[in-house]
């Protein structure tokens, strides 16, 4: 198109106009001219506050190719808030309001729970609110679920704009669910996340990582698309059931073993206080309550600092999949809750890696008091079926881009970690049978308390 074309057929005010012609100069290159050089292409007419992107185009020199590169910027804030469904609280309002609207989607049992104060809170502010419920059990973590959450999002349901933030309520399922939907809805719809169980507050709330589970891998589908803003409550764990509040805790000993030693010494002073009370929420414990928010603020911090600027997974040096590396081949398979398999993998990994010489026998015990301290499993008799294992080792091989598993074990003391790039069969089996004789010593052979999943079928 020429420049008079594209003048004519834009309706321009004088200084748009002076822009697109500065930028149709900048953007047709001579023939000639050197790759190196590049011609950056400044956009304008923006349509979403959230995401910005420019990029770069080459002219090759021989007037038939180019090559293009760009990047755009993300900003994913996470905060922690108490009361963020107090009509008081300006936060949501003060998003929704010169929208008009807030469109949400909210776990089925949230929704019981919670419903009708997020109800009150949007009427009490005025502000119009079209709210969909989701059954999101591990059982739903489905393409067909996405399907659901698109159809309301999409022309059929409320005809969300790619500027609209989506408010998404609920646990690590929904969230994952929930942020691959908004992924697709106009190729990349921004959300709020309101986190509702502790492993959405500190891990699957904030995080890029949006997914549905595979045929036979968990989570292996998926886009990434973190939320522009996570409001982080803890006030709301008051209702969750125990078993998951335990099972959240395994997501914050990974962060612990792997890059915070402080969080790991408050886990061992505080941890079982912090379940037992639900991160200080059934008991009135002002000081039990800051260490509450110390806690989940580190794991935060640590888990963002390392998954949030390291978008696309481009880097394997991820500590945060400490307990991952084997797990998801394995937890379908037992069927256990996600944060006990993570825990089974995170104390076998510490029994690698004291094989490896990577941790002394001290420390591979002191990562195993914790996480049995907290009811958290170390064993499960699933470890010992050896194909399943390689199988599981070649497909996180393959899933980590091929060039070696990058298994994040624990290196050089409590809050430090390396990655081993390879994991040979021999020595695999060898620390199955070392870490089999090990919890063999326990009375309980290992086991957590609550470690499986309940809503594994559909009715
Ligand atoms: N994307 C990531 O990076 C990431 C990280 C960690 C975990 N995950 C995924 O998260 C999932 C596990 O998350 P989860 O443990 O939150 O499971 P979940 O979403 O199934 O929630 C657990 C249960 O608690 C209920 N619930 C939610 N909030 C509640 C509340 N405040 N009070 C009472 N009940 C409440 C839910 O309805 C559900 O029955 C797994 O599928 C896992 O793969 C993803």
């Amino acid at each position: 198109m020429s420049l008079e074309t594209a003048i004519a057929q834009t309706e321009l005010t004088e200084k748009n106009k002076e822009e697109l012609i500065e930028q149709f100069e900048r953007t047709v290159p001579e023939k000639s001219e050197n790759k190196d050089i590049g011609v950056k292409h400044d956009p304008i007419y923006r349509t979403s506050e959230w995401y910005t992107g420019s990029g770069q185009i080459f002219p090759g020199k021989d007037g038939r190719s180019f090559e293009v590169s760009a990047t755009y910027r993300l900003t994913a804030k996470v905060k922690l808030i108490d009361g963020v469904f107090d009509p008081l609280n300006p936060t949501l309002a003060e998003i929704y309001n010169s929208r008009g609207r807030c469109v949400a989607v909210i776990d089925e049992t949230v929704n019981e729970l919670y419903g009708g104060v997020v109800r009150r809170y949007f009427d009490t502010n005025e502000i119009p609110l079209e709210m969909q419920m989701i059954r999101a059990w591990e059982a739903d973590k489905t393409p067909e679920t996405v399907h659901r959450i698109l159809a309301f999002l999409g022309k059929d349901g409320c005809d969300v704009s790619r500027n609209e933030p989506v408010l998404v309520i609920g646990g690590g399922v929904l969230t994952d669910v929930a942020g691959l939907a908004c992924s697709l809805q106009h190729r990349r719809t921004p959300y709020v996340m309101v986190p509702t169980t502790v492993i959405a507050a500190i891990d699957a709330g904030p995080s890029p990582r949006t997914c549905t589970n595979g045929k036979q891998f968990k989570n292996s589908i998926g886009a990434y698309h973190p939320p522009v803003l996570t409001l982080v409550d803890r006030t709301v764990f008051r209702t969750l059931p125990t078993g998951h509040v335990r099972n959240g805790m395994a997501e914050i000993i990974k962060m612990a073993v792997t890059d915070d030693k402080v969080l790991f010494e408050l886990l061992e002073k505080y941890g079982q206080r912090l379940i037992e009370t639900h991160f200080a929420t059934t008991e009135e414990d002002e000081e039990l309550g800051e260490i509450a928010d110390e806690v989940i603020y580190r794991e935060l911090f640590s888990y963002m600092k390392h998954e949030g600027t390291n978008m696309f997974e481009t880097y394997q040096d991820r500590p945060h999949a400490y307990g991952h590396t084997w797990s998801p081949r394995y937890e379908p398979a037992a069927g256990l809750m996600h944060g006990h398999a993570v825990s089974i993998g995170m104390a076998f990994g510490a029994t690698l890696a004291t094989m490896m010489g990577w941790i002394s026998a001290a420390e591979r015990d002191r990562i195993i008091a914790l996480i049995r301290t907290l009811d958290l499993a170390v064993y499960h008799p699933i470890l010992e079926d050896i194909d399943l294992m390689i199988s599981g080792q070649k497909n996180m091989n393959r899933k980590r881009g091929d060039g070696g598993l990058w298994a994040p074990l624990p290196r050089g003391g409590i809050g430090n970690c390396d990655y081993a790039r390879e994991v040979p069969q021999e020595l695999l089996e060898a620390a199955i049978s070392e870490h089999q004789a090990l919890c063999a010593t326990f009375g309980d052979g290992g086991a957590g308390v609550e470690m499986y999943l309940r809503d594994l079928g559909l009715e």
